[in-house]
């Protein structure tokens, strides 16, 4: 009988050091691993738990250290908590070091989890092998047998057996390298800083690298040896944000050096571990005649974020996967604010304030879940990786810097990471440490808990009565039944930063900020104005209702002159205004009145915010058939984007911005047929084909190009082709969404089904896929269709609960918007398995179609009578 019931492992033994070889076979895709670890008693047991998944053990040694002895054991494994226990026949003492030595045999895995294994074509069309882990969450027990949570920080010595062709990595700088037999080598490392097992790293392939040194820390980017050139900008941004982070922190980075991997085939976008950051040759690599502004925008962002981590989550770890945010969170936090200090062309604010309102949408729904949620199963933990841990985290944080001013913030975060150096932390500790510089004037623990250890955000309404504001709050909630507001959700509340301007300008006391912690307060002005925003360039996170004068006047302020509100401003309340529609606290109409000033916007975010709310309008009028409703309701916004749209050129100039709206507007364009759009992109993608896609297309807008030049059957299989032969990773990306938004279903088919194998397109693209064909017309059926018949193979290949799993229901669901459609998704998922029907991107996409059944029957007239 297996002595331990529980999934978390017993507190009785802590692991010190852990020594681990292992020895790959990467065409055999099997692997032997010896470790040996060494373990103190914290409180006398008969036995030792810990993780171990698909090993096949061949011989465990146990030992006590003093006196220094071998003692017999017995092994027993219980597979459903991927535990193994360690019986002694006698106690193990309180206080006492034992180390316990096991070897085994096990397969590398192909999905991607684990210590996993790919193949991949290199230049001359050969076929090459290359092996790489990704233990986060829970997969560093299906390489080795360990205590594999994440508050059980110990020190690694890793060694690995290799052919002597390959490279071998590590988290740390390689120590010896010595000859065994024949042609195998063995890579040993230093021992590693105290750290956690998911952070634990090895790679075995042919690599090259590039080099750069800093403060005594040899920053590399390595890559399959065809694709270095590529890694120039990486090596300048990595060095660069390594410096600002060290200064920043004023921690030093405790390893002495730091290495980029960009890996040929890999599902995450990047992985933090420690000194072996892994990414997606997409997420590393620039190529200076393909990456777009947004492409090199999104390397910057990766590079940031999973530095980020190196203090967030590696030095400072949450104790356990419920507070995921505080990993996460902060890494997305300081993704845009060191862009912000460090890259402030990019612009990255904007980048923010969009997945701001994405996550809010996501945030007010039946199926979302406080930042911190206790997560057991492996399921739960793997769905804590979701926009909410990503960027609700960040959106609090943002909030409380811009509450607390930069510099008492970065004072707190400094004395946080001082504080847990090393250690492991719950979100009291991070509370804790703000209050130990705050605690004269604010109880920040107090206020930050209302935000976290609660679902959803608050709507703020406010009226105005003469010279005073009435203010209040209450849950902003979709529901899915006719009330609005959810009965059960009164006793929300939230101790909100109110931030506000008014139309009686006084710039040296701007914002006026206020805490509100009650249901409902009063706030006085000294004179009476003719308008005011309430939330501050957004750094908010929340939603504000006015009343139809205050709203009217807003409305009107915006006509007459866009630049006494900042773009935030103005994406802000695009973006409220027509959540409050979705709400039912305004009519649709209003908010399509207020988009009516756009035609003098000069602004990327409040252009970007009303073209993602009318695609979404459009696409669901679209995929019901409402195909001339749509039309107008394009033809409405895009007569007010006219000059916007024809005064941009197919060039590369200007601000990063600037590219970007480009981008934004002739996609817009050429999807909706305005203008001469089209044509001018077909003549681009004429003159590609002609040079046989030599010519050097405007990086910015050869996602547009490649789309058009996809619609005629020449010009698909042209770009299949260059598909194949591509060696930049943003060319082919842009290509595979070119080839993705076909209106060939045949196409389409083959596509997913092709990635879904993995030959000929990496099953890593799989979800671009689904998101571009779920979106159209033409495959948003099939794609759904794909799911249900392919269900099974997809979650072996990205297993159950992961990110991947997320967006592809997501994107396959999002735009049904019929009964039919929503028993059909319903019965479905509940025809799976228990743990598939209780996952909550399924509940979430469930809600979601309600919502837009109810979306059409409370517009759907009304939007054909006034359009
Ligand atoms: N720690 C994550 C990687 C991860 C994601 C592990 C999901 C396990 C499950 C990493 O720091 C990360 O957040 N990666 C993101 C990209 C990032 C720039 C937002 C990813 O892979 O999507
Ligand atoms: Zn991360």
């Amino acid at each position: 009988l297996f002595p331990w019931a529980q999934m978390r492992l017993p507190q009785n033994i802590m692991p010190l050091q852990y020594e681990l070889t292992v020895h790959p076979n990467l065409t055999t895709m099997k692997f032997e691993g010896s470790v040996e670890i060494k373990i103190q008693v914290l409180k006398t047991t008969q036995n030792i738990i810990l993780h171990s998944s698909g090993h096949n053990i061949s011989e465990v040694v146990f030992t006590s250290v003093v006196p220094k002895q071998e003692k017999p054991v017995e092994i027993l494994e219980y597979k459903f908590h991927d535990q193994i226990a360690i019986v002694a026949p006698d106690a193990l003492l309180e206080g006492h070091n034992y180390t316990l030595k096991i070897n085994y045999s096990a397969n590398m895995s192909s999905n991607y989890y684990g210590f996993y294994g790919v193949t991949y074509e290199d230049e001359n069309k050969e076929r090459k092998y290359f092996a790489a882990t990704q233990f986060e969450p829970l997969a560093a027990r299906s390489a080795f047998p360990c205590f594999d949570e994440p508050a059980f920080k110990a020190t690694f010595i890793i060694k690995i057996v290799r052919e002597e062709q390959y490279t071998a990595l590590s988290n740390m700088p390689k120590k010896s390298s010595v000859q065994i037999e024949g042609r195998l080598v063995m890579d040993e490392f230093f021992e590693s800083v105290k750290m956690s097992t998911y952070l634990v790293a090895f790679i075995v392939g042919e690599l090259k690298n590039m080099t750069q040194e800093t403060n005594g820390i040899l920053v590399s980017i390595y890559t399959v040896p065809e694709k270095i050139d590529q890694a120039t900008s990486a090596l300048d941004t990595a060095v660069k944000l390594l410096e600002f982070y060290q200064h920043y922190f004023e921690i030093k980075y405790p390893l002495q050096k730091l290495d980029l991997v960009a890996i040929p085939d890999v599902q995450v976008a990047a992985m933090e571990n420690w000194g072996l950051i892994t990414f997606q040759e997409e997420t590393l690599l620039c190529d200076n005649n393909t990456s777009s502004v947004m492409d090199r925008k999104l390397v910057t962002r990766v590079i940031a974020h999973e530095l980020a981590h190196q203090w967030f989550g590696n030095l400072v770890t949450m104790q356990w996967w419920n507070d995921l945010w505080l990993n996460e969170g902060f890494a997305t936090f300081m993704e845009y604010f060191s862009l912000s200090k460090n890259f402030i062309q990019l612009s990255s604010y904007e980048d923010f304030l969009n997945v701001r309102f994405k996550t809010m949408k996501k945030d007010s729904l039946n199926s979302s879940h406080p930042t911190s949620s206790s997560v057991q199963s492996s399921e739960q933990i793997e769905e804590m990786f979701d926009s909410l841990s990503y960027f609700k985290g960040a959106s609090l944080l943002l909030m409380l810097k811009s509450f607390l001013k930069e510099d008492v913030f970065q004072h707190c975060l400094i004395l946080y990471l001082h504080n847990h150096s090393y250690a492991s932390i719950q979100s009291d500790d991070l509370w804790n440490s703000f209050n130990e510089v705050t605690k004269e004037n604010l109880d920040v623990k107090t206020m930050m808990k209302t935000w976290t250890v609660q679902s959803g955000f608050p709507l703020v309404t406010v009226q105005k009565r003469g010279k005073q504001i009435l203010v209040q709050q209450e849950r902003f909630f979709l529901s899915t039944t006719n009330s609005g507001i959810h009965p059960l959700d009164s006793s929300y509340l939230w101790h909100i930063p109110l931030s506000y301007i008014t139309s009686d300008h006084k710039p040296q006391e701007y914002p006026y900020v206020t805490l509100l912690n009650k249901k409902s307060d009063v706030l006085n002005l000294t004179e009476d104005v003719q308008w005011f925003k309430f939330n501050v360039d957004m750094t908010g996170y929340y939603v504000v209702h006015y009343a139809d004068p205050d709203w009217e006047a807003l409305i009107k302020q915006l006509q007459r002159n866009i630049s006494v509100l900042s773009d935030k401003d103005r994406a802000g309340l695009i973006n409220n205004i027509f959540e409050l529609s979705s709400l039912g606290k305004v009519p649709l109409k209003k908010a399509f009145d207020l988009i009516d000033y756009l035609g003098n916007e000069t602004h990327t975010a409040p252009i970007t915010e009303a073209l993602i709310q009318t695609d979404l309008i459009y696409n669901l009028l679209e995929k019901i058939g409402e195909i001339e409703l749509a039309r107008r309701t394009v033809t409405r916004v895009a007569k007010l984007l006219q000059h916007q749209i024809q005064q941009q050129t197919w060039t590369n100039e200007g601000t990063p911005s600037k590219r970007e709206l480009r981008s934004i507007l002739l996609s817009f364009a050429c999807t909706h047929h305005l203008e001469n759009c089209n044509t001018e992109a077909m003549k681009l993608f004429q003159e590609w084909v002609d040079s046989n896609g030599t010519k050097s297309l405007p990086t910015d807008v050869m996602s547009v190009v490649f789309k058009v030049g996809a619609k005629t059957e020449a010009g698909w299989t042209f770009l299949f082709e260059k598909y194949g032969s591509s060696e930049s990773e943003a060319e082919r990306n842009k290509i595979l969404k070119a080839l993705a938004s076909s209106e060939d279903v045949r196409k389409l088919h083959w596509l997913l089904k092709a990635s879904l194998d993995g030959d000929i397109i990496r099953s890593q693209k799989l979800s671009l896929i689904t998101q571009t064909v779920g979106r159209s017309f033409a495959g948003h059926l099939l794609a759904w269709d794909f799911v249900k018949e392919n269900w099974n193979r997809l979650v072996q290949k990205f297993h159950l609960g992961s990110y991947t799993i997320q967006s592809i229901v997501a994107d396959t669901t999002h735009l049904f918007s019929t009964k039919t459609h929503l028993s059909e998704v319903q019965t479905f998922f509940e025809a799976q398995s228990e743990a598939t029907s209780q996952l909550r991107c399924v509940k979430e996409a469930i809600q979601i179609i309600q919502l837009n059944i109810q979306w059409m029957e409370k517009n759907l007239k009304n939007l054909s009578f006034w359009l």
